[in-house]
């Protein structure tokens, strides 16, 4: 089987589990386009174990949210679903477990850290996806699916002494906002990320969200 022909084929398998939540699968193509555009400023590449993280990274999303438990690890899930379609795909159990490091690595919480270039590059493209314009439109979507208001009246110490509990979660996720959002998580995204190329794009993307946010609260105090 060529390559071209796996990739579709792994289209296929993520679309399957994803078609419920049109915006994750949106997500996945922004963050294969970021990869590529990486990749090309960095060294030895591999493109066979990059290009299947890319599209695989979040196979196991909508499980972990239909999940009452809370136990499942999208990252840790994902990456098994994805070893299973990628051996039926004929990939080597060395690609496959590159592969998987990529996934069970992409997310900031689980503990593991990227160690390959494909899983960095992958955990770059991911974390740039939630900032700049579409990190803006991506959190006000949010926002209005939670009733949320576009920013609040308190300064952000205030909020985190009355709406966060322990490790920085919210209590009451009505009361927070994407202005409180950028503050607490959004802008220290560019100092987290791993290449020269995803830093650049970064610090890019949070100046564009920092001019946004201050011309909004402008607007907001009626200038
Ligand atoms: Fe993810
Ligand atoms: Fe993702």
């Amino acid at each position: 089987m060529d390559n071209n022909l796996k990739h579709k084929n792994i289209i296929e398998a993520v679309k399957e589990e994803l078609t419920c939540s049109a915006h994750n699968l949106d997500h996945v193509f922004r963050v294969y386009k970021l990869c590529s555009f990486i990749a090309n400023h960095e060294k030895d590449v591999d493109l066979e174990v990059l290009i299947p993280a890319a599209l695989l990274h979040d196979i196991g999303r909508v499980k972990e949210s239909k999940d009452n438990t809370g136990e499942i690890d999208h990252a840790v899930l994902g990456a098994e679903m994805a070893g299973e379609i990628l051996k039926s795909l004929d990939y080597s159990n060395n690609e496959i477990d590159k592969i998987k490091h990529c996934i069970t690595s992409h997310r900031f919480r689980s503990g593991n850290e990227p160690k390959t270039i494909e899983a960095k590059i992958l955990f770059d493209a991911d974390k740039l996806d939630v900032i700049g314009a579409t990190g803006i439109a991506r959190t006000f979507m949010l926002a209005g699916q939670f009733g949320q208001r576009l920013t609040s009246d308190e300064e952000t110490s205030e909020y985190l002494s009355h709406n966060t509990v322990e490790n920085g979660r919210i209590k009451d996720v009505s009361k927070h906002t994407p202005f409180i959002e950028y503050e607490l998580k959004f802008k220290k995204i560019p100092s987290k990320l791993y290449t020269n190329k995803g830093k650049e794009i970064g610090e890019k993307r949070i100046a564009f969200m920092e001019e946004y946010f201050t011309r909004l609260k402008e607007e907001i105090n009626g200038i």
